[in-house]
This record gives structure tokens, sequence and C-alpha cells, in this order.
């Protein structure tokens, strides 16, 4: 999940390294769902997206730059045409790869495709315990399909399935049986964090956002099943809404980067900006404007005022070139 999953470890400043630990890379915009939480508003292709050789051309970047781990997301990735190029390129090269997936498209022939690139893991967005409010989130989704593709990754060895549960008025009370129905389908990890007001989700804020007292239940469910399941399944929620994270990265800007479908590169999730574009910048490049874009008085004065009205980051996606 985009900005909960991506956050490297706070504390590791993008000033200390030469070049990024992670890059989040949305492969495209096209997606077959139409998720009324979805913070990249996906749904159609970008006019501008990257081709195929642009794509490997900044993996052969990735690669020389030694960057240890990247997570492909979209859109949804599995319906990108370079999919399994840019997956085997990177795997080739030892970098670690996370796939985002909503898991429609894992089919028999998928999951062993999957299976034989030995990726990090494979994260299925899994949004209910029940058909209903899963389906009632991600629209035109169809959870049997999801509960199959977990499923059929079990029955793979070596595969590292996460489940993502995004926490919305919709669904939030189903978090315990979701748990309980990510551990019966053997996943290595259930991850949660709190619902980004961003994109679609920033539109349909009103219906989605969960009451100060759904999270308190949430979070009371989530440290028991925590425990209930301690060195079975891991249970994690990222502890930092979207506003705590940002208001700590305009000091501590995190050593990674955020690829967006045409190789332009965003600061942060929560933040307009643009810093830089792989089509016609280095990585080196783009890297060096990322960490000078940080002491950059327009993106310190608008991430103060995010912080101070957190409903300006419903414009995080109208983007601002640096
Ligand atoms: C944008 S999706 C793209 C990958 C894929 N199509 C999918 O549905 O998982 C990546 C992750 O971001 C999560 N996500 C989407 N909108 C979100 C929001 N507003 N707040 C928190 N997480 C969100 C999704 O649940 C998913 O786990």
């Amino acid at each position: 999940m985009s900005e909960l999953q991506t956050a490297t470890v706070p504390g590791d400043s993008a000033y200390q390294y030469a070049s990024p630990l992670f890059i989040a890379w949305q492969l495209n915009s096209e997606c077959n769902l139409n998720c009324l939480h979805c913070c990249e508003e996906a749904g159609t292709s970008f006019p501008d997206q990257l081709n195929k050789d642009q794509m490997l051309n900044i993996c052969r970047q990735f690669a020389e730059a030694e960057i240890p781990y990247v997570a492909l997301s979209g859109g949804e990735p599995l319906l990108c045409p370079h999919f399994w190029d840019v997956c085997g390129f990177l795997r080739s090269r030892g970098i670690d790869v996370k796939i985002e997936t909503n898991g429609e498209m894992i089919d028999p022939a998928t999951a062993v495709r999957l299976a034989r690139l030995k990726l990090r893991s494979v994260q299925i967005s899994l949004d209910g315990a029940s058909q209903k409010a899963h389906e009632a989130l991600r629209e035109r989704g169809d959870w049997r399909k999801v509960i199959n593709a977990c499923k059929l990754l079990r029955a793979q060895e070596g595969v590292n399935t996460e489940i993502v549960f995004v926490p919305t008025s919709f669904n939030i009370h189903e978090v315990g049986a979701a748990i309980d129905l990510a551990a019966s389908l053997n996943a290595h990890g259930f991850y949660t964090g709190k619902l980004m007001r961003i994109g679609r989700a920033a539109r349909n804020w009103e219906k989605l956002c969960p009451t100060d007292k759904q999270y308190q239940d949430f979070f009371e469910v989530l440290d028991k099943k925590k425990e209930q399941y301690k060195g079975r399944m891991k249970v994690y929620c990222y502890p930092y809404d979207v506003i705590e994270e940002l208001r700590y990265r305009l000091t501590t800007p995190s050593a990674s980067l955020l690829v967006l479908p045409n190789g332009k590169v965003k600061l942060i999730g929560p933040l307009p900006f643009i810093c830089g574009d792989l089509r016609v910048m280095s990585l080196a490049e783009v890297w060096e404007k990322y960490k000078q874009s940080w002491r950059d008085p327009r993106v310190l004065e608008f991430g103060r005022s995010v912080v101070a009205q957190p409903a300006l980051v419903a414009k995080a996606n109208d983007w601002i070139e640096l």
C-alpha cells in the first residue's frame, strides 16, 4: 500500500545516502477496479506512460545504483504490459521486489510465474472479511477472486503473501475477522494503517472516514490479534497517519523515491510536488534534486500548511513541478 508500507524506517534520512534505499514505483495508472478510497485515482492510463525501453532503462539505473528494494504498484501492476520484463530484470540483478496487487488477475499460471521470481512479497489488497464490505469499497471488485489468488499463492513454494487492509467506515468493524481470514489463508503478514485522505478517498471522505470510536476499537482489536498470532503471522499497523508522517518528513526526508507511471518523481504521497523526471534525468540527478527539494521554501511552506490544515492533502494529486 503506497505510503503505509513504503515508508522506510523512521530515522533514515535521505541526506545520509548516495542513492535511495527504496523505490515505490507506480508502473501504470490503469486499473480494473474503481475503489472508492483509491489514493492514486487509478482507472485509465496516462497518455505519456513509460514504454518498455524507458522502463528497462530505469531498471538498469536502479541496478547500477545498487538500489536494494523496489515495490511495484499501480494502478494495477499486473495490467502493465511490461510488468514481467521489469520484474524479471530487477530480480535478475538481485534487487528485492514486492508487488502490490488487487489479486484479481492471479490465475494458476500467474501464481507459478510469480513464485519463480522469488519476490520479497506479494501484497494483496483484501478490504473485507466479507464479500459485501470488500466489494462495496472496491467497485467492480470480486472478493472471491482475491481469496482464490491467496489460495493459489499458498500452493506455491516460498511465496510470501501479505494481506493489506485499509480501514474505512465500510469495513473497519471486520478487521478482526479479516485477520483471522488472512491467517487461515496462511498469509505471512497482515498490514494496515489509517486511511489516507488523498485522491478518491479525499473526495469520498465524509462517507469513508471512520469515527474516532471506530478507530479506537480497531486499534484494540489489532493489539489483541497481534498477541494471538505472535510467531505465526505478523500483524502490523503502520503507526503514523499521513499527516504525522509528513510532519516528520519535513525535517527528515525518507531515503526513498516515488516514481509515477510517466517517470516523474513525486516528493511524497501527500504533497503535490514533482522533483524530477526519469525520462530526461538520470537517477543520480533526480536523487540530488529530491534532496534539495525538501529544503525548497515552497515545499516547506506548503508542507507546514498541510500539517496545520490536513484537508489540504486533498490537493496531493494536483501536481506542481519544482
Ligand atoms: C493504490 S493500490 C495499487 C495496487 C493495486 N491495484 C491494489 O488495489 O492493491 C496500492 C495500495 O494502496 C492502498 N490504498 C489505496 N488507497 C488508499 C488510501 N486512501 N489510504 C490508504 N491506503 C490506500 C490499497 O489498498 C493498496 O493496498
